[in-house]
């Protein structure tokens, strides 16, 4: 079986949770801290082994080309002035061995349509997928490279997999399975957004896939499914009946970067890590937790009366 050189990032979407920040600027470029949330995808693409990373486009998403392209007059400027640290931000964003390929999905028809004209440049090698807005933060390994591994051993589609709470079933894809071992499962099902009575499960798939080739003939007879969209997912449903597909738990804190609370969730939590940041943002969070908690509901109730 070949190895997974290549990663899909869907970014054609238009973010209208993040109104009016996503207006003229891709959500995929929000920062958290000081990094575009797409850097850190193709961070993770690139620790896993992906040598090609295959950028699905839309209107008003030109910034992410620049972000990934040299930028000659910054890095001139920087030159002249000296500043060498500066500049080896700017250079290392991604090493010069990874090339980035920007296709343009001209209709927004869903998370399927969107895998689905990344197919002329991936061809026959199983893929991976990767949601940037699903930031996932990790202690030792990054979760695509958990994946991986999963897939160097097991040989077919592997969906990343969270336990989520009940009540937030109907946001995800939600897989049926049989453990195989901790952590991972055979997946007998898959179902797109759920109601809560009708879930098979709690086990939703996040924003991360390995995926064999065929999934593009399956998806080319995919009908509009959820939400009037090709669904990944139920051209997934297709694949299990011709292929394994496992399902794996990863280790590791993913934040819904979609959502303005997961979003804030992902900026405190990365800024306590920061090497720059975190110890003065620390003392900062505790001194705003001395304020008491009468003082900050004041506070904001003052802040919204002033509206
Ligand atoms: C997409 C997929 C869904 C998956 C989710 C993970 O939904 O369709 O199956 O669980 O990403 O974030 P979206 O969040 O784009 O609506």
């Amino acid at each position: 079986m070949k190895k997974i050189k290549k990663a899909v990032f869907p970014v054609a979407g238009m973010g209208t949770r993040f109104l009016p920040a996503t207006k003229a600027n891709p959500k995929e470029m929000l920062p958290v801290v000081d990094k575009p949330l797409i850097q850190y995808a193709a961070e993770e693409a690139v620790a896993a082994g992906i040598d090609t990373l295959i950028f699905v486009t839309g209107r008003n998403k030109r910034s992410i080309e620049d972000h990934f392209d040299t930028a000659y007059e910054m890095e001139r400027e920087l030159e002249a002035r000296g500043k060498e640290k500066m500049l080896e931000i700017l250079r290392g964003i991604l090493p010069s061995s990874v090339k980035c390929v920007f296709i343009r999905q001209s209709e927004a028809l869903g998370l399927g349509h969107a895998v689905l004209c990344a197919r002329p440049v991936v061809n026959d090698e199983p893929f991976a997928v990767i949601l940037a807005d699903d930031l996932i933060n990790f202690s030792e390994k990054p979760c695509l490279s958990q994946m991986v591994e999963v897939f160097n051993y097991q040989h077919c589609s592997i969906l990343g997999t969270q336990v989520v709470p009940k009540e937030d079933v109907s946001s995800y894809g939600i897989v049926d399975g049989t453990e195989v071992k901790p952590g991972l499962m055979e997946v007998n099902g898959i179902v797109e957004k759920p109601d809560v009575k009708d879930a098979p499960s709690t086990t939703a798939v996040v924003g991360r896939y390995i995926l064999t080739p065929r999934i593009f003939e399956l998806l080319e007879e995919t009908e509009r499914g959820a939400g009037n969209e090709i669904q990944l997912t139920d051209a997934i449903a297709a694949l299990l009946s011709e292929q394994r597909v496992l399902s794996y738990n990863f280790e590791g804190r993913r934040f819904d970067c979609g959502s303005k609370l997961g979003y804030l969730q992902a900026q405190v939590e990365f800024a306590l890590e920061h090497h720059e940041v975190a110890d003065e943002f620390r003392q900062y969070l505790k001194e705003l937790d001395f304020l008491g908690e009468d003082k900050v509901v004041k506070m904001a109730s003052k802040k919204r009366r002033a509206k």
